[in-house]
């Protein structure tokens, strides 16, 4: 889009995507197409970044007005906020810091959790029927698969919209360590297959099991997927994974990953300019 390069003066608001590496992301196409379409006067930009701390440091000026935080920083980017969103603090992560115009600190958020909740959210809505719940994971039973950075996300996020989560990972330590932060139960990779308390449960996919290039591989038989009423798959390469596929096979409703990541951009979109995001904009570009 070179005639936007016009458009860029000494008042431009800079938005961008720190990382290592950056250049494959989505993220600078979709935000950019997106602040285009509004009109803003803004520009988000892919910074290849060793040392966050210092990036952040040097590229003060109040212009600079927000960035996603990518792979390896999520970590790293708590300790350089001056204030950190309450979950994102538990989760330990965050992907997204906003400078505050008031007064120029930076406050960090996590949009990964915000986005696949608030997607499985409107799965139930959709599944009982009733878009008006204000809680729809209260008192579910929400089964993370996995105990990584996405896990974390799903499980603090679940657990504060009120739903029983139980964590079941590969390596029981992981999912024991994970299960006494959240205050919730672990089970181990083998046993979740046999797991059914009763129907009506949730389940969540935040490994990378199923990820091309090994689209072949899942984390659950299909035969084990008749207790839950719906399932998510934070996987969205493909877009239809193998146990979205089965699910549905299966007659059961599916939240796809690709469907966080939209949701995800567009919280940010909200954070980084105080303006709804252009959300049928975004979704047709990432569809
Ligand atoms: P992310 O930050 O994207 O969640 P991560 O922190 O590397 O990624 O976490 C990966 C999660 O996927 C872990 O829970 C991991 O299980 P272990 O704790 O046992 O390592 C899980 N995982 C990755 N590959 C897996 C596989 N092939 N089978 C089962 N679980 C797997």
């Amino acid at each position: 889009n070179l005639y936007r390069i016009k458009q860029i003066r000494t008042d431009t608001m800079v938005l961008g995507l720190i990382g290592k590496p950056v250049g494959h992301s989505k993220s600078p196409l979709l935000h950019n197409a997106a602040l285009n379409s509004v009109g803003i006067n803004a520009v988000y930009v892919p910074f290849l970044v060793d040392d966050l701390a210092s990036f952040l440091k040097a590229f003060s000026y109040p212009d600079f007005a927000g960035f996603s935080v990518g792979i390896p920083h999520k970590v790293t980017a708590i300790t350089c906020c001056d204030e950190v969103d309450p979950i994102a603090k538990c989760i330990g992560a965050v992907n997204t810091i906003v400078r505050r115009p008031s007064d120029g600190k930076l406050i960090g958020y996590n949009t990964d959790y915000v986005g696949a909740i608030s997607a499985i959210e409107d799965g139930i809505r959709g599944l009982i029927g009733d878009h008006s719940i204000e809680l729809p994971l209260d008192g579910r039973i929400f089964v993370v698969i996995g105990a990584g950075g996405a896990g974390k996300a799903l499980a603090y996020g679940a657990k504060a919209k009120g739903a029983r989560v139980v964590i079941a990972n590969r390596t029981y330590a992981g999912a024991k360590a994970l299960a006494e932060s959240v205050g919730c139960d672990a089970l181990l990779f083998t046993e979740l297959e046999s797991f059914n308390p009763e129907k009506g449960m949730v389940l969540a996919n935040t490994t990378s099991v199923g990820m091309q290039p090994n689209v072949h591989d899942t984390p659950i038989a299909k035969s084990a997927l008749g207790h839950y009423d719906l399932v998510f798959d934070a996987v969205y390469t493909p877009k239809e994974t193998r146990l979205l596929r089965e699910a549905k096979e299966s007659g059961i409703p599916v939240v796809s990953g690709v469907e966080m990541f939209i949701r995800q951009a567009m919280k940010q979109f909200d954070l980084f300019t105080g303006l709804p995001a252009p959300e049928e904009m975004m979704r047709d570009f990432v569809m």
